[in-house]
């Protein structure tokens, strides 16, 4: 198995990802951060835990980490994800308390705790708390495995006509991770604009007709809801889960090995993720660019991943 922190604010689609996280028997998933973002610091942080409720995760150490970003002010995305961050469905109480360790602090020790080169991150938030693990261990980097985030895109944003909303809430932090020389795989909105919740995976999601199948179709149906209000979007695009399948399973999806920088400066492009295509990257790059998405496959593990929860 492949072993994961998420550190995640949920969100509709984190909601997913910590579900499919739980689910897959190919993950073990090793502990859950939060950051702000789509909410507040505390509104992710209790949805997280509301999630863990739905799904029966035990055992799995919760952390709540950053209230904002490195230097710019707090953005939510209360169009998206309501006030709550995560409307819709009824939120359960927290079945468990949090680990009292600030998030960074757990996810240097989780790092620590295992063997070099075997953790994989996966950010599904504003890239705060990774950028700020860097810097309080710059030694976890060549501990890491992987980093798999979702967030940006090859130039085509949803916050911004060119910047994608984890990277330009906090786009010194993304530098930060860009650019510290681990492996990034940035499964980002070309990737995630093809994971859509259409009629046809509501069905099958619905059909499985377990509470926790229930709660994924209640989030599912308000995410589709501002999708189509705000984004004009058929079907809503699951991003989270996306990188959580790449860790899975990473023929499902195809990525490019491009150099790939974040904008601090543009008048209009701060935050997009610069990739450059003009020639083959050398062997030494360590970012890619997730561009192509098995759709079957991929909605084929987060029906199996609900299945296998069962009803906790
Ligand atoms: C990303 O932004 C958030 O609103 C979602 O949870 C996802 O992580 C998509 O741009
Ligand atoms: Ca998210």
């Amino acid at each position: 198995a492949e072993t994961i922190i998420l550190d995640c604010d949920p969100g509709h689609d984190d909601a997913v990802a910590i579900m499919l996280a739980h689910g897959n028997p190919n993950i073990d998933l090793a502990a859950v951060t939060t950051v702000a973002g789509n909410q507040t610091l505390d509104k992710v942080t209790r949805n997280a835990l509301a999630v863990a409720r739905v799904a029966g995760i035990v055992g799995v150490p919760f952390a709540a980490g950053a209230d904002r970003p490195l230097i710019r002010n707090v953005e939510t995305a209360p169009s998206i994800h309501g006030e709550s961050g995560l409307d819709g469905p009824n939120l359960p109480e927290p079945a468990f308390t949090l680990d009292a360790r600030h998030a960074v602090d757990l996810i240097i020790d989780t790092v620590m705790a295992h063997e070099p080169g075997t953790v994989t991150l996966v950010p599904t938030g504003a890239l705060t708390n990774i950028a700020l693990a860097v810097r309080k261990a710059p030694h976890i980097v060549e501990r890491v495995k992987q980093v798999v985030l979702m967030g940006g895109g090859v130039h085509v944003g949803n916050w911004t006509p060119v910047a994608e909303f984890n990277i330009v809430i906090d786009p010194e932090a993304a530098d930060i991770v860009f650019r510290a020389g681990w492996k990034v795989v940035m499964v980002g909105l070309d990737l995630t604009h093809q994971a859509l919740a259409t009629p046809e995976v509501e069905q099958r999601i619905a059909a499985i007709g377990t509470k926790p199948a229930r709660f994924v179709g209640e989030l599912l149906e308000y995410f589709k809801q501002t999708y189509a209000n705000v984004a004009g979007f058929d079907s809503p695009p699951v991003h989270d889960p996306c990188a959580v399948a790449y860790v899975i399973d990473p023929t499902i999806v195809r990525a490019v090995q491009v150099p790939i920088v974040v904008e601090l400066q543009g008048a209009h492009t701060t935050g997009m993720t610069v990739a450059d295509f003009r020639a083959p990257a050398p062997a030494t790059c360590p970012t890619w660019a997730a561009m192509e998405l098995d759709r079957e496959r991929f909605w084929a593990l987060v029906v199996d991943a609900i299945e296998r929860i069962g009803e906790p």
